[in-house]
């Protein structure tokens, strides 16, 4: 990650707390070994999709799942409402949506020495010498970036920490940096287990280009290749990932082979352990909106790959509402599972699936079956105000589609008269749209209110008949306090049928407050004593 302007922590004296080996610089505004205690009851705050228990979130890092525990780490500001400071904050999950805040994973090791963005690997093997007695050892590796007295970059290096306890604690490797650097601009290491060792990418931001660098022991790298000046330049190239994702027939869903993903946008290809050669000369993207940067996914998962990105745009991140109505920015996407299949027309694609919400699902609030048809709920009375909605539609004659044939999910505010469309055409180029310019509470010149994106869809079926299908996930701000929804389809081709069901989620947080309302997060925890005073956390060994 990088912040256009680096707005150096505000809180001025050194501290420096003993980590085991080597030291940490601790800023002594930021609490050491207990979670940071927060309110998650605020009408901006989302109750299924994580954010942080206070300051300011941004790319999500060192994304791994082991022994049913998916970790998420994200880079964090804990004593700020923009970018800076930056820390490695943590929360564990079990279903992938109800997060457990824990304490802060990584300090700077320096002041003036940031820890940016980075993967986590599980060294099953003790490839790193870190784990004479385990197989859960945890190794980080992510980038440590310096910044001079006047704030202008300096050198970003890439680094690594070991946890013994599968990554709710770490110490930095005494021999940092593992891949050295003069630039100011070289970051985001993402490291993944091939065969026999281990492969990092990592962007040489603003040259656009990939450095694919191998190592044995996760100390020692070797530079591969250089995957250079692909698909959309933009600003600079920053958290590139590469991943293995099984192919799926795309009627039956068997896993018929297997190809790497490199996300920036997203290459599809083959990599043999050095080198990334892409199918074909496409850039794909996975979203058509901007509000997802930076996703990762996590280390240690089988089949469908699992990702999370970070649901917002450096054009505005530091100046949405939450901040000071509520005392937090920036949330994550929901988490979501990927394949690779080949479409019709399309040729190779990657399907992105909600990941199973089962675990937050509440009370179901609307079913039908209907052609033409409408569906309306109040959910005002739903306490997260988040819900889920799904809507099948089949037997589709594509060819009797006209540009009248619409389906729309619309979210109103009967009270203040505000609204959230979105809808689909199944005629035409197949566009897909949403138009947030209806809402108020945000205004922002970079802010875009209205996209669209063609979804061609097929009559690939037997019955020359096509299939099309929608989940939408309505989370407080992550669209707006809005409390009716409604599904319309009109001007259906005939025989197509709608299938709408509406539920309301549980929040994942309120389980989690005390009494006061306030979620503590894993206090349990910690091996250190800690005393709370002036709302300043200090340590005290
Ligand atoms: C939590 O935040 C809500 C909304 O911002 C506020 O009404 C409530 O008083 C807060 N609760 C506590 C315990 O501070
Ligand atoms: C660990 O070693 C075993 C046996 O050599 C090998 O099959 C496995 O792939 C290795 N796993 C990792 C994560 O290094
Ligand atoms: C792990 O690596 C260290 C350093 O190489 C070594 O001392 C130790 O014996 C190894 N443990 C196992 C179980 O291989
Ligand atoms: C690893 O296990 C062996 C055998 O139980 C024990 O002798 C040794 O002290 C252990 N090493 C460490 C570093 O815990
Ligand atoms: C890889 O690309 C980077 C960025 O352009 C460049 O600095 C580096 O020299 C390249 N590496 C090699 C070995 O060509
Ligand atoms: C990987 O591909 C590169 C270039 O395509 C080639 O030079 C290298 O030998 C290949 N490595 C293996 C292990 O096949
Ligand atoms: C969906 O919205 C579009 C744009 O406002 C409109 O033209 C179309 O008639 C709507 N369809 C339905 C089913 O309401
Ligand atoms: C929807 O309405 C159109 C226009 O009235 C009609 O031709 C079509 O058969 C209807 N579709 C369905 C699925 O009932
Ligand atoms: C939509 O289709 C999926 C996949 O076949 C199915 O699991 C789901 O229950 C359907 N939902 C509705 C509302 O019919
Ligand atoms: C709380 O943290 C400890 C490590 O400090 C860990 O062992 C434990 O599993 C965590 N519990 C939960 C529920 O996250």
């Amino acid at each position: 990650m990088l912040f256009p302007s680096l707005l150096l922590s505000a809180a001025a004296s050194a501290g420096a707390a003993a980590a085991q080996g080597v030291s940490t610089y601790v800023n002594p505004a930021v609490p050491t070994g207990t979670p940071i205690p927060a309110n998650y009851t605020g009408p901006l705050r989302p109750q299924v999709h994580y954010s942080p228990p206070t300051g300011f979130m941004n790319d999500p890092n060192g994304m791994f799942y082991l022994n049913g525990v998916f970790h998420l780490y994200y880079q964090y500001n804990p004593t700020g409402l923009g970018a800076g400071n930056q820390h490695w904050g943590h929360a564990t999950s079990k279903d992938g949506y109800t997060w457990e805040n824990q304490p802060i994973a990584l300090f700077p090791p320096e002041e003036k020495q940031y820890v940016f963005s980075g993967s986590v690997v599980v060294d099953t093997n003790n490839t790193s010498g870190f784990f004479p007695n385990q197989t859960n050892g945890v190794v980080a590796i992510f980038t440590l970036a310096r910044y001079n007295e006047d704030g202008s970059g300096g050198p970003q290096t890439q680094a690594i920490a070991y946890s013994h306890d599968e990554g709710y604690t770490f110490q930095y490797y005494a021999q940092n940096p593992v891949v050295d650097s003069t630039s100011s601009q070289f970051r985001d290491p993402k490291v993944i287990r091939f065969e026999d060792h281990w492969a990092m990418v990592v962007a040489y931001s603003q040259e656009f280009a990939l450095g694919i660098f191998t190592s044995t022991d996760l100390k020692k790298w070797t530079w591969a290749s250089n995957f250079t000046n692909h698909g959309l330049l933009g600003a600079q190239y920053e958290c590139p990932n590469l991943v293995k994702m099984p192919v799926r027939d795309r009627e039956s869903g068997e896993v018929v082979d297997e190809k790497y993903v490199i996300t920036l946008s997203y290459f599809i290809g083959d990599f043999n352990g050095t080198h990334f050669n892409t199918l074909d000369a496409a850039t794909r993207l996975t979203d058509f909106a901007k509000d997802n940067y930076a996703a990762q996914f996590f280390y240690g998962v089988e089949g469908n790959q699992i990702s999370l990105g970070w649901a917002s745009n450096w054009q505005y991140a530091q100046q949405v509402p939450t901040g000071n109505n509520e005392g937090w920015r920036s949330a994550m996407t929901l988490p979501r599972a990927s394949y690779l299949t080949k479409a019709p027309r399309i040729g190779w694609t990657m399907v992105d699936e909600i990941y199973d919400t089962k675990s937050i699902m509440g009370d179901s609030l609307a079913t039908k079956t209907m052609g033409n048809g409408s569906v309306t709920v109040d959910y005002a009375d739903v306490a997260s105000n988040a819900l889920y909605i799904e809507a099948n539609v089949t037997g589709i004659d594509v060819a009797k589609a006209t540009s009248f044939s619409t389906l729309n999910l619309t979210f109103t505010s009967p009270s203040s008269g505000e609204s959230l469309r979105s809808g689909f055409y199944f005629g035409g180029d197949n566009p897909f749209f949403v138009d947030r310019g209806q809402l108020r509470g945000f205004d922002n010149v970079f802010f875009t209110d209205k996209f669209s994106v063609a979804d061609v869809y097929y009559d690939s079926s037997a019955d020359k008949t096509a299939s099309w299908r929608v989940q939408a996930v309505i989370d407080r701000s992550m669209y707006e306090p809005l409390t009716m929804v409604n599904v319309a389809a009109r001007d259906l081709p005939a025989g197509a049928k709608v299938s709408v069901a509406v539920w309301a989620l549980k929040s994942t947080w309120a389980g989690q407050a005390n009494k006061q309302g306030t979620v503590v997060g894993n206090v349990t925890t910690t091996s250190k004593r800690h005393m709370i005073y002036e709302g300043v956390s200090r340590h005290n060994e």
